[in-house]
């Protein structure tokens, strides 16, 4: 039998947990799952303690339920616009007289330097992952275990978030008895489950259309090199369309998954829907060209938010492999194709992995979050995602360290 991982996303729109046995770091099946519709959660920031703790309570079960598994430990997702990402440098002698070969104690010495900078006191750090290593004037080592030198240094992106926004979510998390693997990027778990390795080393960036929010991860070399969030997603299309048919927002929900389109060039003038009235109102005819131009403007907008913040980064000639669309707002029919021309790069949609045990209903760009966070569980010691919150229990134990070491070396081509 293999490890097993359990995964919890709590998104805007739904709270979805996952249980998985991992044999190495390829071989995956899904036990079990549950979700359920979210509460007290908006723009992906916890708003209401008691109500998230409870959607996170029956999530859980239900997955509990189908493995036959107490979830005791997992990986979690972390959203929202508070969240901000920055490169930091870290460095360590090895040793002052004469050189010595670079152990693990070295590296997580690095990287704690690396991300003990000064930051406000309502921020906290809640990962630190690697880009790049240094030994001495040698640069652009990803794997400097076992090299010698006298002093050791770190390219790191530290990924920071308000703290009461962090404490919140692991106050619902613990309420359930579970405690935290490593809180993830959104961004970057989505990332971890519909993008190739070759793209994410040729330069890549992922576009997380949820329901509140709109979670970006900008991979190069094969790691996450820049995060951040954008509060607007599919709920903002939904609300438009609400306030621009005037009908409730359950209706213009089905109208917008049914009917909806991204581009009104696509869209006969003279094609209309019928739906039922609401209130004492009789059927109505919609105009599925007017509904299409309700869609495009929102989704103009949160794509434009997307590659300011892309461009803001100073990334955007990095992506050779372009832009991948992914979360449950991805599959708006012709947001690729509106995606395309607006950003003048390559896109698709990133589907999710095709994973043993993951029935057809899961198969959706709305669970790559969710599977990502497991695939990043299978792949990165707790280490690299450990929240301060969580690290004084947990610790740095030669376990995690042992697993940081395997990761490492698989980062060798
Ligand atoms: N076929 C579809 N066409 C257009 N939109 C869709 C479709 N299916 C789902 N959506 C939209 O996807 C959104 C939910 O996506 P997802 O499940 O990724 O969000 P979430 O992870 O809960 O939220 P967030 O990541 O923002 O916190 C909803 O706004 C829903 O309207
Ligand atoms: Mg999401």
């Amino acid at each position: 039998m293999g490890d097993i991982i359990a995964a919890l996303d709590v998104g805007t729109t739904k709270i979805c947990a996952m249980i998985a046995e991992v044999e190495g770091e390829e071989e995956m099946a899904i036990l079990g799952v549950g979700h359920v519709p979210s509460r007290g959660v908006k723009r992906g920031t916890v708003v209401n303690v008691q109500e998230v703790t409870a959607a996170i309570g029956e999530a859980v079960a239900q997955a509990e339920r189908t493995a036959n598994i107490r979830v005791a430990n997992a990986y979690v997702s972390l959203s929202g616009h508070h969240v901000e990402s920055m490169p930091s440098q870290g460095a360590v002698t090895l040793s002052p007289r004469g050189t010595r070969s670079v152990t693990l104690d070295d590296v997580a010495r690095a990287l704690e330097n690396a991300r003990a900078k000064p930051l406000p006191h309502n921020r906290e750090v809640v990962q630190t992952l690697p880009r790049m290593f240094k030994v001495d004037d040698q640069d652009g080592i990803r794997e400097p275990l076992g090299m010698e030198g006298f002093r050791l240094e770190v390219d790191a992106l530290v990924i920071t978030a308000s703290t009461v926004a962090v404490q919140n979510l692991v106050k619902c998390v613990r309420a359930n008895g579970i405690e935290i693997d490593g809180l993830v990027l959104q961004g970057v778990a989505s990332g971890m489950a519909v993008l190739t390795p070759e793209e994410r080393e040729l330069g890549v960036a992922v576009i997380d259309i949820g329901g509140g929010t709109t979670d970006v991860a900008i991979f190069l070399e094969g790691s996450p090199w820049h995060v951040f969030s954008v509060p607007v997603a599919g709920y903002h299309l939904t609300q438009d369309v609400a306030i621009g048919l005037r009908m409730p927002l359950t209706m213009a929900e089905e109208l917008k998954i049914r009917y909806g389109h991204a581009q009104p060039k696509w869209v006969s003038p003279d094609e209309n829907v019928g739906i039922e009235g609401f209130g004492d109102e009789s059927r109505r005819t919609i105009s599925r060209h007017f509904l299409s131009q309700i869609l495009e403007a929102r989704a103009e907008e949160i794509l434009d938010l997307a590659w300011r913040g892309i461009k803001a980064s100073g990334y955007d000639g990095l992506l050779p492999a372009g832009v991948v669309l992914t979360g449950g707002s991805a599959q708006l029919a012709g947001f690729r194709d509106l995606a395309r021309e607006r950003l003048q790069v390559p896109v698709r949609i990133g589907h999710v992995p095709n994973v043993q045990g993951l029935t057809e209903e899961y198969r959706t760009p709305a669970y790559a979050t969710v599977l990502g966070l497991l695939i990043w569980g299978a792949k990165h010691p707790d280490i690299l995602s450990y929240s301060p919150l969580s690290s004084d229990s947990r610790g740095r134990g030669d376990d995690a360290l042992g697993r940081f070491g395997e990761w490492l070396r698989r980062l060798l081509p």
